[in-house]
């Protein structure tokens, strides 16, 4: 262990929550439910100082009108409590279709009323987790180190980051000339509400998930030309996986499975990739027919080159394609060897892995630690959705039940 902050000796807390997305929300208020006193013990830290600045930004700069998951799946521990609020605020009318999928925004006013609730409104503090160092001799026994330059010595410690490593195809890093910054840019970098002069243009989307759609949506309400590039045939269903993966119907097998690796193939199959929902299809299929998309399935990029500001993307089928602008919705990397924290814990203790995903207690604790992880890197244990709001919940109850019974 090395020596602490000799200016700032560490304070001993009960529980730190690296991150404050919707999977940290629904920690604390599962939590706080069963044990309000609970609140003085507990610290949640986050850059951005407050809740959900990430998923808010991801909705509001990918334009997505309305959630993917159903009005059960939130941070709130009574699945119930969305639909009441919207009913309450006359706003059902923001439940859409059968599964009364939430709009952005009552998702938005509903998480705020939980912070309220719970009384979190003021419960983040505004720093990332920069260092772990697990007690050699006592590896229950942790110190960890805020950006703020604090020191904490956590009983427990959560980190609900979330995923944050884009994907870029190899063909990224071959990209020699320069170019300017918006001519290429992640999914996550990207905001549709500053993408101006994109009329007549001709943008180029790399991906098959529903980001890739959203994105395309964006830039064909711009007057943008639309060329979508799926490495795959583009697969359609409402949700990641089938529901059956957020119930028994499917968990209870999956959980009985005693093959890691077994589970790790479930998992993939279960969410085959990237898919967009039946709704988008139908607006991508509509506007392939009016002419303004190009939809290429089973292509992928060989090589890009920037000339005369234009990309010419060549395809591995010999094609060639020019472009404006590249967006890359290739999703994020879920596994142990993008997570900075992750990966300073792997120098510091062995950790079985299948296929980069940690092999985690039923409390969902790297074994021998005392720290939990929750998001997709808990998928060997909460299958496919995992990183969902639907994970959210799972990992919520059943770290909060090993926190209370300790
Ligand atoms: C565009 C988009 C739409 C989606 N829509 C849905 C949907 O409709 N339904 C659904 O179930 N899922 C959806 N998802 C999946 C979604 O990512 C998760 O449901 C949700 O955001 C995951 O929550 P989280 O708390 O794990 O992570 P995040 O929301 O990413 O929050 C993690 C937080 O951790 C913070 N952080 C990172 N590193 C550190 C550190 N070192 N120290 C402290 N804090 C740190 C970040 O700043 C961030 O605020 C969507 C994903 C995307 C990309
Ligand atoms: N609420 C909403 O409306 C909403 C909106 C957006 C996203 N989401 C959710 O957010 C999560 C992430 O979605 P996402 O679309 O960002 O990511 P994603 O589902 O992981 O999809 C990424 C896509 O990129 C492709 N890809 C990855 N690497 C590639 C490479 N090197 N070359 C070419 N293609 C590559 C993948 O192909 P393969 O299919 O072949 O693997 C996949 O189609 C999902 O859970 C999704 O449901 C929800």
């Amino acid at each position: 262990m090395p020596a602490a902050n000799t200016q700032r000796p560490p304070v001993l807390d009960e529980l730190v929550i690296a991150g404050a997305g919707p999977q940290a929300l629904s920690l604390c208020c599962q939590l706080l439910q069963k044990r309000p006193h609970w609140r003085r013990r507990l610290r949640v830290v986050d850059p951005s100082g407050t809740w959900l600045s990430r998923w808010e930004q991801q909705m509001q700069r990918c334009e997505i009108p309305w959630l993917r998951s159903p009005s059960p799946h939130h941070p709130h521990p009574n699945p119930h409590a969305l639909r009441r609020f919207a009913q309450e605020r006359r706003r059902s009318r923001e439940l859409e279709g059968p599964h009364g999928l939430p709009h952005t925004s009552l998702f938005s006013a509903f998480c705020q009323s939980v912070v309220e609730e719970f009384q979190l409104v003021k419960q983040v503090q505004a720093a990332s987790v920069q260092q772990i160092h697990l007690d050699q001799a006592k590896p229950a026994s942790m110190e960890v180190r805020l950006s703020d330059g604090s020191v904490v010595r956590p009983r427990r410690l959560v980190i609900a980051t979330g995923v944050g490593v884009p994907v870029l195809p190899g063909w990224v890093h071959a990209i020699t000339a320069g170019y300017p910054a918006e001519a290429l840019q992640h999914s996550q970098t990207i905001d549709l509400d500053t993408c101006v002069g994109l009329r007549g243009q001709h943008i180029l989307i790399v991906g098959g998930g529903l980001t890739s759609a959203h994105l395309a949506m964006g830039a064909l309400k711009r007057g943008a030309q639309v060329s979508l590039l799926c490495r795959r045939a583009l697969s359609s269903k409402p949700f990641d996986a089938d529901p059956g993966w957020m119930g028994p119907k499917h968990l209870k097998s999956f959980q009985a499975e005693p093959c890691w690796h077994q589970r790790r193939q479930q998992v993939l199959a279960a969410r085959d990739g990237g898919s967009i929902t039946p709704q988008l299809a139908v607006q991508l299929q509509q506007a392939r027919r009016q002419g303004h998309l190009q939809l290429h399935e089973h292509c992928q990029v060989q090589a890009a080159s920037w000339h005369a500001g234009q990309w010419q993307i060549l395809c591995l089928d010999g094609s060639r394609q020019p472009a404006h602008r590249l967006l890359l919705a290739t999703g994020q990397h879920q596994g142990i060897s993008h997570h900075p924290l992750l990966r300073q814990l792997l120098d510091q203790q062995p950790i079985e892995l299948i296929d980069d995903l940690p092999v985690l207690t039923s409390d969902l604790r790297l074994p021998g630690t005392n720290i939990h992880l929750m998001g997709s890197l808990s998928a060997l244990q909460l299958g496919p959705a995992a990183r969902n709001l639907f994970g959210g919940r799972e990992a919520a109850q059943r770290i909060a039940r090993a926190a209370i019974k300790a």
